[in-house]
């Protein structure tokens, strides 16, 4: 539990910064480059001591995390008593290749990034990535059985709001989860250019809507139940509730426990400890992180008391 009376259930585990699309808008899951990088078995020594603490969800992402050799080890290392989910967030580009394996090596699930369904546009977004691979590794991962999939949509101004209904057929027909990500903010111009507030589209999806729920342990998102699918929307900038309903811990391809997306300068070096064998001192650098944690955005004293002068 940290300061602000958020419990830690979840660590997002970046196990490369390497990726083979280069999307104009990754927020490199906001982690500074680096040399070091952490060896399956270290990467489970960490997820073992995080569930020492409570921790019971793990997503191993990227960059791109089909990149590394050692994946499925990796996968295979991140069971850990006390781990009730391992899921992946990839781009799905390599996934025809390792679905069954992964599957197989105790991966619940995965989490593909597709913004578009038009492969010109993809080649755009990711830079020459291609849709056909991806679509094969969707069709790959549903009959591994790694589900619920969810889709990654992150909604971009003037290249693919107009695709937000074909995706939710798409995503239905198959039966999987649309998530619609709003673009965050980590390389400036990008962003003013792109960046759709997600407003517009929620007050739609909430009238065709036949059940609304709201996600409390993960960031408070809405999903909604639609007639030709679900939808889930994912909305962090300048988002109080999001944060205050952040509930997970990152940590960086290097060793270092995140405490936020959004911030660098409080990152915490565990993987260090755990090369020294000093478990003691590893369990530390998790504490430590957790008291560091922060809402980013966080509500203002007039919010929080409208009357008050
Ligand atoms: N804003 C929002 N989402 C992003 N992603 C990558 N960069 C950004 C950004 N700037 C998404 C990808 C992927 C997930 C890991 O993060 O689409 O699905
Ligand atoms: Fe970034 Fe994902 Fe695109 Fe790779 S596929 S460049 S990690 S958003």
């Amino acid at each position: 539990m940290d300061r602000y009376g958020r419990s830690v259930n979840g660590l997002r585990v970046s196990v490369t910064e390497a990726c083979n699309f280069n999307c104009f808008y990754c927020h490199r899951e906001g982690c500074p480059e680096s040399s070091r990088e952490m060896s399956s078995e270290e990467v489970g020594c960490i997820i073992e001591i995080a569930a020492g603490f409570g921790v019971e969800k793990v997503k191993i992402t990227g960059g791109e995390p089909l990149l590394r050799r050692d994946i499925v080890d990796i996968v295979a290392a991140s069971v850990k008593p006390g781990i009730k989910e391992v899921s992946m967030t990839t781009n799905g580009a390599l996934l025809s290749e390792k679905a069954q394996e992964l599957a197989e090596a105790g991966l619940n699930r995965v989490n593909i990034s597709l913004d578009t369904l038009d492969a010109e546009k993809f080649a755009r977004i990711t830079h020459n990535g291609s849709l056909g691979k991806v679509l094969d590794g969707i069709d790959a991962a549903l009959e591994a059985k790694l589900v619920p999939i969810k889709l990654n949509m992150v909604l971009l101004k003037g290249i693919n709001e107009d695709e937000v209904d074909r995706m939710i057929d798409f995503a239905g027909k198959r039966g999987m989860i649309l998530q619609l990500i709003e673009l965050v903010d980590l390389n400036g111009a990008d962003f003013r250019e792109h960046h759709l507030a997600l407003e517009e589209i929620e007050r739609s999806l909430a009238a065709r809507a036949t059940v609304v729920r709201t996600r409390r342990l993960m960031q408070s998102r809405k999903r909604y139940l639609l007639p030709n699918g679900e939808v889930e929307v994912v909305r962090p900038m300048h988002n109080t509730k999001f944060c205050a309903h952040c509930h997970r811990l990152r940590l960086t391809p290097d060793g270092y426990l995140k405490p936020c997306l959004m911030r660098n300068d409080n990152l915490v070096d565990i993987l260090s400890h755990v090369r020294e064998g000093d478990l003691n001192g590893a369990r530390r650098a998790f504490v430590e992180a957790v008291r560091r944690r922060e809402p980013f955005f966080k509500r203002t004293e007039r919010e929080r008391c409208p009357h008050a002068l």
